[in-house]
């Protein structure tokens, strides 16, 4: 042991095993400090919505590297595994994370899809989600846990608030679009309710495959239609095939492009270009947002990707500070999970976003919804707030999460 430093020495007794046996005895609260924090990335690396799950990443590499990768005294581990957006694959790296690498965390997933699939299992193993974008509703709701919490948005949080807007502002029918999965259903479902309930008329809705590179069909209808707006849900390359597609087939111009905020969201505009100049959503973050924990976030991301962050890497951000804050409250342990639970639900903090809370009852965020248009202004091509809806809460209930 003779030339090692404390950290080195602590170390070295955790990876013997038995610290007695080095002749030195280390209280509990040592030893667990100097394990490391497993955190398992279950995301897509791959497929539509990859850049999704590398932003995510991104965001969350941030935070933990200008804390040197060390949270409460424990080194940093982030083990990421590729969903590949789909259920079956998800469940085995899962089971994985689960049974042999024990993480500490799961963070993920990006799909509805997915987190419904995954649910049943993360509340059995009594392992704490930080669900970094999913918006299944019902993982907020009657599907809820005490082990789950929604860092990101619900599917209804992204577009109930647009509804009444667009109505009241560029016209009076609409035609809906969105992939078809859950979080089509869901996003589409919301707009829907407050423009229908605002005097609005829905005059056709259509759902393609998730991940489709040709709108053509779909682009013809609204057309034909001839409605004051489209509203879509559509994100990662589905976004920048459909915006791009709704230019070229000359909708631009005659029917207002509007959409839960991923459809124009930093990530895709540079792709779109002018084609989504224009574009009216509503999202949870913009990059021109002005507050002075974005203004430090994005000089961090940026030097960290060389791109500037988007609402998925917001979200990756936001998980890390609930991960860094829940451990300096219970000094670096993660044993007990319903004590983690009771801990996190009372987090809050000033994100990048907004003020950052959770909703006690559900465990999802409560945010703040910025109404945004698409123009080229002082920082370029990008969503610029037009109006904000404050303190955005899913209306959901959920029936058990333990008090
Ligand atoms: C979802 O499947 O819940 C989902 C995926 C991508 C998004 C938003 C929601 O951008």
């Amino acid at each position: 042991m003779a030339g090692m430093s404390r950290r080195q020495v602590l170390r070295a007794g955790v990876a013997a095993g038995v610290s007695a046996a080095a002749g030195l005895t280390f209280p509990a609260v040592l030893r667990a400090q100097v394990k490391p924090l497993k955190i398992g990335l279950l995301l897509p690396y791959s497929k539509v919505y990859a850049v999704l799950g590398e932003s995510i990443t991104n965001g969350m590499r941030a935070v933990f590297e200008a804390e040197e990768n060390r949270v409460a005294g424990r080194p940093v581990e982030l083990l990421r595994e590729d969903t590949e957006v789909s259920p079956p694959v998800a469940l085995r790296k899962l089971r994985k994370f689960l049974t042999s690498d024990h993480v500490d965390f799961v963070v993920g997933p990006v799909s509805s899809a997915v987190a419904a699939a995954i649910r049943d299992p993360i509340h059995q193993a009594r392992v704490i989600l930080l669900n970094a974008n999913a918006g299944d509703n019902a993982l907020t709701r009657e599907r809820c846990s005490s082990y789950i919490f929604r860092t990101s948005f619900s599917n209804w949080q992204t577009s109930y608030g647009l509804g009444a807007w667009v109505k009241q502002r560029v016209g009076g029918t609409a035609y809906l679009t969105g992939p078809d999965y859950a979080a089509g259903y869901q996003i589409v479902g919301a707009f829907k309710e407050s423009f229908v309930a605002a005097g609005g008329t829905v005059v056709g809705e259509s759902y393609v495959k998730l991940g489709s590179t040709d709108y053509a069909a779909i682009l013809a209808q609204i057309g034909a239609a001839a409605p004051a707006l489209s509203f879509s849900f559509f994100a990662g390359s589905d976004a920048v095939h459909f915006v791009k597609q709704f230019a070229e087939f000359g909708l631009k111009g005659k029917v207002r492009l509007t959409g839960a905020g991923f459809l124009v969201s930093d990530d895709v505009l540079e792709s779109q270009g002018e084609a989504a100049v224009g574009g009216i959503s509503t999202l949870h973050y913009t990059r021109t947002l002005q507050n002075p924990q974005n203004l430090e976030f994005r000089k961090r991301y940026q030097a960290l990707t060389g791109r500037p962050p988007d609402v998925y890497a917001v979200q990756g951000h936001d998980t890390a500070r609930v991960i860094l804050e829940a451990l300096r409250q219970t000094g670096g342990d993660t044993a007990d999970p319903d004590r983690l639970s009771r801990v996190i639900r009372g987090i809050q903090f000033d994100s990048p976003r907004g003020r950052f809370r959770f909703d006690p009852a559900t465990h999802n965020v409560i945010n703040d919804m910025y109404v945004m248009e698409v123009r080229r202004g002082e920082e370029g091509l990008a969503n610029y707030v037009l109006s904000v809806v404050k303190d955005l809460k899913d209306p959901g209930h959920c029936p058990n999460i333990a008090a």
